[in-house]
């Protein structure tokens, strides 16, 4: 993995403003929140994923693609998969991703909220997202907007 990328990532001001702006934002928030944990988590589960499932993704995409999937949630409406995805498209050529790695990721991070069936970073990011998500201990659970069948009933692994 080229460390040297994701930690220019997070020393960005775009990356720290957003991030804190989700904190004041979730707050109060009895939901599951959108904070660096969750993007950690959705990283290190990716990378898990990936080699488990013998996708052979490239771990500093993987990274990538976690870090910034959610940070559209400090905006204020529309779809935040889509402006995780614009901000994205600002951070990344700044961390020294190529265009073709910059397609990868914005695509992935634009669709992390379907399930894509390719074995792709799509379809990983998509998958670390929701694995992420302890449901079977959450106080919140029954009035949470995720379906049953979605929902983590237990531990994953
Ligand atoms: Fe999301
Ligand atoms: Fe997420």
């Amino acid at each position: 993995m080229n460390t040297e990328k994701i930690n220019l990532i997070i020393a960005q001001p775009l990356f720290k403003e957003a991030l804190a702006k989700i904190a004041q934002k979730e707050k109060e928030r009895i939901y599951c929140r959108h904070d660096l944990e969750h993007l950690l988590a959705v990283a290190r589960l990716g990378y898990i994923i990936n080699s488990e499932e013998n996708l052979n993704l490239d771990p500093t995409l993987i990274y990538a693609a976690a870090l910034l999937h959610d940070l559209g949630k400090s905006t204020e409406g529309g779809d935040h998969a889509q402006k995780s995805a614009e901000l994205a498209q600002v951070i990344l050529p700044a961390c020294g991703f190529s265009e073709a790695e910059l397609k990868e990721i914005v695509c992935a991070i634009a669709s992390h909220r379907r399930l894509s069936s390719q074995g792709d970073l799509s379809y990983l990011l998509y998958q670390a997202d929701k694995k992420s998500r302890s449901c079977f201990l959450c106080p919140a659970a029954s009035s949470c907007n995720w379906s049953a069948e979605k929902k983590n009933s237990q531990l994953w692994r």
